[in-house]
Formats: C-alpha cells, structure tokens, sequence
C-alpha cells in the first residue's frame, strides 16, 4: 500500500486507519503514552525477533561479521533524514546514554560555565551538577517560565550568559509539557560567543523536521524508540565534526588511537545486541512513506482534537500552548481541585486509559501523548472515561 497516495489529507481517518493496522495492537490499556516509549511497526518487530533468532544460531559470526554490515546503510538512512554526514552519526542505546556521552565527554576546567535550565531533563541536570561537584565547573541555571514566549526565552538565556560560558545545554521538546525551545536562534547565538550547544532533542526526531544541518549545533541527541518507532534501546547522537577529535568517549573505546565517530558507536563500547538495530531500517521506511511534516501535522490535529472534547470540563486547565506551530503529540492538562495521580490511577482501572502523572514546580497533571497509529475514537475513549471519573 502506498500509504503517501492514500492520504490526501491529514484528517483523513480511513487513511490515518491504514497506518494504525501497520503498528502493533495496544492492549489492554489504550496507550496514550507515546512520549516514554513507542510501540514498534509490526515489520519493526519481525525484523528484530528474525535477527533475533539468526544470532542465537551463531552468536559472534552472525552478529559481527553478518548484521554488522548493514551499518553503515543504517546510518546513510538515519543521516538523510536528520540531515547531516554519516559520518557524523553514532548508534547508542538511548537519549540518555548521548546525553551522557556529551556531558562527560566536552573537556572543561575549573570556573568554566555550564548554562542549564530548571526544565531540562532530570539526568542531565543531575549528570552537570556530577561535574560541578568533581571538577569545579560552575553550573549555571537560566530562569524562565515553561510558558513563556520564545523572545522572553532567548532573552533569560542571552542575559545568563557570560565570558565564562563554555556550554549551552538545551532541550529541544519538554517532556513536561511539549513546549519546543527555539533552539535554532540560541545556537546562532551561542556560535558568535564560541559556545558549545548541546541540544536533547529525544522528543523531536522524527515527531517534527529536523535539520540538523539548519540547527548548527555541536551535538544532537534523541532516542529511535520514541516518535521513529525502532525497537526500544536505539540511539542516537549526532557530533558535528568540528567536536569529533575533541571529545572523550563515555567508554574507553576498543581501537585506538580513538579518533572518528566509531568511538561514540556502542560497538566499541562492549558486546551489544545488533537484533535492536535491524528494526531501524523498516522503522525509517514506513516513517518515509508517511512523511515528518504529515506525521507533525497529524500529531498536532490528534491533540487539539482531544482537547477541543474536554476543555469545557469544569476546572479544566492546560498547560501547553497549543496554538503554538510547533506543538505535537505532547499536551498536559490538570483538573482545578482534584489528586491527579488518583485521576491518573482511576483512568487506568477503571478504564483502560494510559495517561502518565508530570509534576515540576507550578505545573502538576496529567501528560497526554497519543501517536500516529491513534485515532481519533481513541481520543473520543479517552475523554468520555475522563468525564465518568471525574462525576
Ligand atoms: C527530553 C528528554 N530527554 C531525554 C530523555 C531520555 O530518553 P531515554 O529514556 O530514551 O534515554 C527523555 C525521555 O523521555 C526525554 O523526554
């Protein structure tokens, strides 16, 4: 089926219907919990379970001089679509071991800044303050409100600079909310002040373009399991070449002397398992024929849609902005007066709903994130069962 012809508009539910019979069924709970984890394509997942099973039958040789080949395919692919040289790409297990992989990896000095923010992810603060705490690098928090516009943004992050700022650590999409940074502007700026930009994009690859070409940052990270749809446990961190000598590995690597991008690849980081990474090439596929912007534009109809259901419940509040262009899959709502970790709780038992309870500072409820495979009666499921709990 050709998916792209049979979808001449993005609100197109039998078409959106085609789609959801490619993904692997969500049950029993209606899983509008995209943002953690993804489920896979079907073909995703035959892939990986055949190469799962060709492996077993001989471990070393299979894997390593036989699944291993089709790497540097994997990264050709991955590369077209984030828009930068394979050899740029490094495959790792997750956001969080890029993240990682960045943080630890920049050479820094004593009274060197690091400008962070409130809102960035919680190990990525934790993984900054590490090195504060063993190096004396200072870490910086930049003050702003999740809600407030891009020029306020750019303004706190400008005004928190110094000549002392060697880091600009930045999370493309909020989990907390799907607020989307203007990352782009900050880089540029960041580049006129010889500012190494890292940027957390795991929740925008692939749920929204991105070039990181146009974004001209130095390091880019994301995950494949959430909006791409691989197998859970594929990375992947994207160093622009200008920083490939000059950062360390997480790991010491394999080969030495340790020079290009292999040394961030988790192959020289130990034995791994190459079945995950066969689901990237099917995952990328279907992700192609459907295309990023449609993808987007689907995503952001999926949210205003369940939103435009419930928000004359009384004492709904939202939290996300979601007149916003670059909103997505991403929304968080609470109830004014009610224990939204109960609401959560009595969604899931009493009925079969997946929603996932955020809390960070002022902002407390319930993160909704459905995917391209949800449709629009799910959404429908949902808010009904919102309604029979809260009366
Ligand atoms: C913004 C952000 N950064 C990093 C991560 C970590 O991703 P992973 O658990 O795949 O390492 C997440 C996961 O939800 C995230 O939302």
């Amino acid at each position: 089926m050709n998916l792209v012809a049979d979808m001449g508009a993005t609100t197109d539910e039998e078409a959106w219907k085609g789609v959801r019979a490619k993904y692997v069924a969500q049950e029993p709970l209606l899983n509008l919990n995209n943002a953690a984890v993804s489920p896979p394509p079907i073909a995703v997942e035959q892939a990986m379970i055949d190469a799962y099973r060709f492996i077993s039958r001989n471990p070393d040789f299979n894997m390593w001089s036989k699944l291993d080949t089709a790497l540097p395919a994997i990264k050709r692919n991955l590369a077209e679509l984030i828009d930068c040289k394979p050899e740029e790409i490094a495959l790792n297990r997750n956001s969080s071991e890029g993240l990682s992989t960045a943080i630890f990896g920049i050479a820094l000095t004593q009274g060197d800044e690091v400008l962070i923010s409130p809102w960035d992810y919680p190990s990525v603060r934790a993984g900054w303050f590490q090195r504060q705490q063993r190096e004396g690098i200072k870490v910086v928090n930049c003050a702003f409100d999740l809600m407030d516009s891009d020029d306020d943004v750019v303004d706190a992050y400008v005004e928190a600079m110094t000549p002392h700022t060697r880091v600009l650590q930045l999370t493309h999409m909020y989990h907390w909310n799907g607020r989307v940074l203007p990352v782009k502007r900050l880089c540029a700026i960041a580049r006129e002040r010889n500012i190494i930009t890292i940027i957390d994009g795991a929740q925008t690859f692939a749920q929204m373009p991105v070039s990181f070409r146009e974004l001209d940052c130095d390091f880019f990270v994301t995950s494949l399991h959430k909006w791409l749809g691989a197998p859970v446990g594929n990375g992947m961190l994207v160093v622009n070449q200008r920083q490939i000598d000059r950062t360390f590995p997480l790991l010491a690597p394999f080969d030495q002397p340790p020079v290009d991008i292999d040394k961030f690849d988790h192959w020289n980081l130990g034995t791994y398992n190459s079945a995950i990474q066969t689901g990237i090439v099917p995952a990328i596929q279907l992700h192609t024929e459907i295309g990023t912007r449609r993808m987007h534009a689907r995503l952001r109809d999926l949210t205003r849609y369940w939103i435009g259901l419930a928000r004359d419940i009384k004492g709904f509040r939202l939290h996300t902005n979601i007149d916003s262009d670059s909103l997505g899959a991403i929304s968080l709502f609470s109830i004014d007066n009610r224990d939204m970790q109960q609401l959560e709780r009595d969604l899931r038992e009493r009925h079969q709903v997946h929603v996932k309870y955020r809390k960070i500072a002022q902002f407390e409820g319930l993160r909704v994130s459905p995917h391209i495979y949800t449709l629009k009666n799910d959404l429908d499921t949902f808010v009904t069962g919102l309604c029979a709990v809260l009366e």
